[in-house]
């Protein structure tokens, strides 16, 4: 039997993939990240499935319900808010279900940044601004940062920064870009992207704090640099007149004349 980790996306219920909703759809049990999968995904599980909340369990418990379910020759839908890859704890999940011979898959989900991103209306990656975009956090209660992973070696590259599970910390955060980004640097704080009752609040490195709620304490992501506000932006080549490229070669002489798709086979 496996364990099938799925990325239940950023909170509204029709950003889950298909293989995700397919997934949840055929396994009898169902184990999820309560503090931040919304409910209304687990309406995707079979009927009479077993539902477990994990947020107030340890590991050593998760990794009991899901050793039981095995034995018992069940399938597992192990849910995490956004996207796996980042700030999950599958690793550690991952590493006990290897030790223990139990085999699992992963399915993507959307992270939160491309959530708060589509909700700003916002390319992070701007042609001539910015190239990169930094996906980072700042120091919690339970997890420091390993030396060098700090907000200011981040912001010397100029990089759009995505900054999680921060928001407790923003005058710490804005004090630390504003040395390389300078104070008129565009910020937004997307508060619970893509759900009811997202909110956005827009402002520069100097005056964000002024412009906060203050009952914005979680599920909230920072995104600073030039790109966030920017219309003085180049076009990209990509779509100009006269870039030669494979799909739309310039001239007789192109070195991508007479290409076909087929070509690429
Ligand atoms: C434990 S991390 C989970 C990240 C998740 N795996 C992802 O792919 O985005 C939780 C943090 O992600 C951010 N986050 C998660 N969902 C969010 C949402 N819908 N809107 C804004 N930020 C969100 C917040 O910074 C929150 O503190």
């Amino acid at each position: 039997m496996t364990v099938h980790f799925i990325g239940a996306g950023p909170g509204a219920p029709d950003l889950l993939t298909l293989r995700g909703r397919d997934l949840i759809a055929s396994c009898p049990v169902c184990l999820y990240a309560g503090s931040l999968v919304p409910e209304a995904i687990l309406g995707h599980c079979p009927k009479g499935a077993r539902i477990v909340n994990t947020a107030p369990m340890d590991l050593d418990r998760i990794m009991a319900e899901i050793a039981t379910a095995h034995a018992e020759g069940h399938d597992i839908a192990r849910l995490h808010s956004g996207d796996l890859s980042v700030w999950s704890a599958m690793g550690e999940q991952l590493r006990r279900l290897r030790e223990m011979g139990i085999p699992y898959t992963v399915t993507p989900g959307v992270p939160s940044f491309a959530a708060a991103a589509a909700a700003l209306g916002t390319e992070l990656t701007l042609p001539g601004l910015a190239q990169s975009v930094v996906l980072t956090r700042t120091p919690g209660r339970a997890s420091s940062m390993p030396e060098g992973e700090t907000l200011t070696n981040f912001a010397r590259t100029g990089a759009t920064l995505a900054i999680h599970l921060s928001i407790q910390n923003l005058d710490t955060v804005t004090a630390d870009l504003i040395p390389a980004y300078g104070a008129d640097c565009p910020v937004a704080v997307v508060f619970r992207a893509s759900w009811p009752d997202q909110r956005i609040i827009r402002g520069t490195l100097a005056d964000i704090a002024s412009r906060m709620d203050g009952d914005i304490t979680r599920t909230a992501l920072i995104l600073a640099g030039p790109a966030l506000a920017a219309e003085g932006f180049d076009d990209s080549c990509l779509y100009a007149v006269d870039y030669d490229r494979r799909y739309r070669p310039q001239s007789a002489d192109s070195q991508w004349a007479g290409w076909r798709p087929e070509d690429e086979a």
